[in-house]
């Protein structure tokens, strides 16, 4: 709708000017618009306009209105746009004059351009856009971009809305310069990492009757603020880790999440707060979270390792997370065997269970793997007790006997139950000492032995030999005869026996037509304490030697009566005259006799049995032979040399008693010398034996008094002596002698010294010594500096 307002003024006094007209018309009219009645409004009429060639003069204004001359009427020309005309300046006019000629006249017209709301409010950007820390705090302004309104007045901007309007409000002020700034305040604080960008829509609307608005978008970037913390995803972690783990193993990983971007995102763990040696042996990755580790864990050292691992974003916030590794046991400890107590050695009498060694195994290792077993390798002879936890003890299991094994390696070996299974042994050597339990054995369970007789006194016959296994002083051997007699008489009177070599001696000289063979016991006894003995019984036969010459019994060889066997004349060939009848008391061979006709009277007539002693006639007798005859039997013995003896045998051929007296009487002149003869053989025997025994005597008191002397030496510095039986003190028995010689026997070299051992009819024994004797103070000497070093292991046992 178009108003037209019609203002005429009346100009009187300008010579040219003849009035003046002003129309208002709205902006944007269509062309050909009326404006106004120009002609009426001047009151000019029709003809004068063309008559005067009524123009219009527009000057600078533009030519948006034309003069109709026909109608008299101002009619839009171009079209008026108000904004384009006068921008915001109001009022808006168009001022042009109208021009007559003849005369000339001109009159001043003035449209006035009234607004109409054709424009819109209209911003200049397209959006605007706005980057908003997430931290930035309430009430924070952000100016905005005004809109502009071409038109005026009423039309022009009205006001502005913000929509959504969540986190922002708008505000209007006045500015300096009276314009209205418009603002957007941070009502409610941003959050990136829930709305990272934000979309706004800014309308602004004018006033005009049909209201026109426009809208910008405001883009709202947030920034991302730190203002978050990194957050683990659990606060305890828990894992295993088996130890002598290599180095380097990856164990696991934590991770921490921070919600904000860029470097306020970027975590980097730390492991903190922890004990140096926590960091010797894990550690982690800056950036991925990886634990790894670095050192040695064991378990023996420590069952737990507790990290508190950090977690730390670029803006310094931080989290904490506990990580708690269990660690595994693993079998890498062997048993420990610790030897407490050891015995160097034990006697081999010892009792059963004797403990030997105590010992303390532990294992480092837990469970399975620290649960220790101990067995011993050589297990028939001992055996190992666990008496309490961790302890063991070693103790004989059987009988010990140094003879069968004098020293043990006893290996003890302790292993555990982890798998597989660690173990560690010891060995130990356990000496068994000597204990005089074996007595000395003879070589052989009886002896036999020979000897001729007639041997020297003091020959040594042969020898006993005993060992003893056992060791050192408990083997030491002496040979003892023992107590016996031999048809009454003692037996040391037969024989000796030497005491350290065993070696048998005979003290006499043996008759075989006296005693043919005797037992006696030898007995070996050990040094030991109490020693011990054994005895074996030898016997000794003698052996004969043709020493005896045959004995005829007859005929009997009578001193005086004479005796003659008869042979009759008449008595035929091979008639047995005699027997000679002898016997020989050797035995064997040298018992074995044989006769021969030694010498005769007639040769031719008599022969004698070479094996029976028959005389026997061999021819016819005749009356040419002789009465008297007279025979020599020689009887012999097989020995070597043979013995023999004679007989004579006289024969009487004859056949009448009285025939024969006469022929017999010169037998008789042999039987004065044979008295004789045993009458000399008597008193020499008495002789010789007289000296014999004085002899003796003065030999044995010269004996006993060195026999005391060396026993007094014996007693102070002789260690070990052989066992003396209670008859020794009584050697000197009683220096009689009733049947039996006494010898002596000196085997020295140099009987000067009497540096010498005696076998002694009546003592039984053996060493005897004397103290000039150099030889025998060595040896004493020797053995009793053996005594007297203080590392030896003898033992020494005193006589008393
Ligand atoms: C015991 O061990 C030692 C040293 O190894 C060795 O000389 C000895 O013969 C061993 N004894 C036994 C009875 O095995
Ligand atoms: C000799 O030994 C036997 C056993 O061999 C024993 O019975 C006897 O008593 C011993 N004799 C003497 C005298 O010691």
């Amino acid at each position: 709708m178009r108003r037209h307002l019609f203002c005429v003024f009346s100009l009187l006094s300008l010579s040219s000017v003849f009035g003046q007209v002003s129309y208002s018309i709205p902006e944007e009219m269509s062309k050909g618009s009326f404006v106004g009645n120009i002609a009426q409004d001047l009151g000019l009429d029709l003809k004068r306009l063309k008559t005067g060639k009524a123009r219009l003069h527009v000057g600078s204004s533009g030519e948006y209105i034309e003069l109709n001359k026909e109608r008299g009427v101002l009619l839009i020309k171009d079209r008026i746009d108000r904004e384009a005309l006068c921008k915001q300046t109001t009022p808006c006019a168009l001022h042009f004059q109208i021009i007559l000629e003849n005369p000339i006249q001109f009159y001043q017209v003035n449209v006035e351009i009234t607004d109409i709301n054709d424009n819109a409010p209209l911003f200049k950007m397209s959006n605007m856009s706005f980057e908003i820390s997430e931290s930035a705090v309430r009430g924070a302004k952000f100016v905005l971009e005004k809109a502009v309104d071409y038109d005026v007045g009423i039309n022009g901007l009205k006001g502005y809305s913000l929509n959504p309007s969540d986190n922002f409000v708008l505000k209007l002020t006045d500015n300096a310069v009276g314009e209205k700034e418009v603002e957007m305040v941070l009502e409610k604080t941003l959050d990136r990492e829930q709305q990272e960008r934000l979309i706004l829509t800014l309308t602004a609307v004018d006033g005009g009757e049909t209201q026109l608005s426009g809208t910008v978008k405001i883009l709202v970037t947030v920034l991302d603020a730190n203002d978050n913390a990194p957050v683990f995803t659990e606060s305890t972690y828990k894992a295993s880790l088996i130890e002598n783990s290599p180095k380097g193993t990856s164990l696991m990983r934590v991770t921490a999440t921070d919600l904000d971007q860029g470097t306020n995102g970027v975590v980097t763990y730390s492991i903190s707060g922890n004990t140096d040696d926590i960091l010797e042996v894990f550690e982690i990755h800056q950036t991925s979270g990886e634990i790894r580790l670095i050192g040695k864990v064991d378990y023996e050292v420590s069952k737990h390792y507790l990290l508190h691992v950090k977690a730390r974003d670029q803006g310094g916030l931080s989290d904490s997370c506990k990580i708690l590794f269990d660690i595994t046991d693993v079998n890498d400890n062997s048993p420990v065997i610790d030897l407490m107590s050891t015995t160097q050695s034990v006697p081999e009498d010892s009792p059963f269970q004797t403990v030997v060694a105590v010992m303390n195994v532990h294992d480092a290792d837990s469970d399975n793997n620290g649960v220790v077993k101990c067995y011993l390798t050589d297990s028939d002879t001992f055996f190992i007790e666990n008496t309490s936890k961790g302890f063991y003890s070693i103790l004989t299991n059987s009988d010990l006997d140094r003879e069968r094994a004098s020293e043990y390696n006893i290996t003890v070996t302790c292993s555990d139950e982890g798998v597989p299974s660690l173990s560690s042994s010891v060995t130990l050597t356990l000496q068994i000492s000597d204990v005089n339990d074996n007595p000395p054995v003879f070589e052989r369970s009886s002896y036999e032995a020979y000897i001729v007789e007639n041997n020297t006194p003091g020959l040594s016959i042969f020898t006993v030999k005993a060992t003893d296994s056992d060791w050192n002083q408990n083997a030491r051997v002496s040979y003892i005869l023992e107590d016996s007699s031999v048809n009454g008489v003692p037996v040391s009177s037969y024989v000796s026996v030497s005491a350290d070599s065993g070696v048998i001696h005979a003290v006499r000289s043996f008759d075989y037509e006296q005693i043919k063979d005797f037992q006696f016991r030898v007995k070996a006894q050990d040094g030991g304490s109490p020693p011990l003995s054994s005895n074996v019984t030898v016997k000794l036969m003698i052996q004969d030697q043709n020493d005896n010459a045959p004995q005829v019994l007859y005929p009997v060889q009578t001193g005086g009566s004479l005796v003659a066997e008869m042979v009759p004349r008449s008595a035929d060939v091979g008639y047995l005259v005699t027997k000679v009848v002898a016997v020989d008391v050797d035995s064997g061979q040298n018992a074995w006799l044989s006769y021969k006709l030694q010498k005769a009277t007639d040769r031719a007539l008599f022969e004698v049995g070479l094996q029976n002693g028959e005389v026997r006639t061999i021819r016819q007798v005749t009356d040419k032979d002789a009465v008297k005859q007279r025979l020599t039997v020689i009887v012999e013995d097989n020995g070597q040399p043979s013995r023999s003896a004679t007989v004579i045998v006289n024969v009487a051929v004859a056949d009448s008693f009285p025939e024969v007296l006469s022929e017999f009487t010169d037998f008789t002149h042999d039987k004065e010398y044979n008295e004789n003869l045993t009458f000399y053989l008597v008193l020499a025997l008495a002789v010789v034996s007289f000296l014999f025994i004085t002899c003796v005597v003065v030999i044995i008191s010269v004996k006993i008094y060195r026999w005391r002397q060396s026993r007094i030496l014996y007693h102070s510095n002789l260690p070990v002596i052989p066992y003396y039986p209670p008859r020794y003190s009584d050697t000197l028995g009683t220096g009689t002698l009733p049947h039996v010689y006494n010898y002596e026997v000196c085997r020295t070299t140099d009987s000067r010294k009497s540096d010498c051992k005696f076998g002694r009819a009546g003592s039984q024994n053996v060493l005897i010594m004397d103290p000039s004797s150099t030889g025998t103070m060595q040896r004493i000497q020797s053995e009793k500096s053996i005594l007297d070093e203080p590392d030896s292991p003898l033992e020494v046992s005193s006589m008393d």
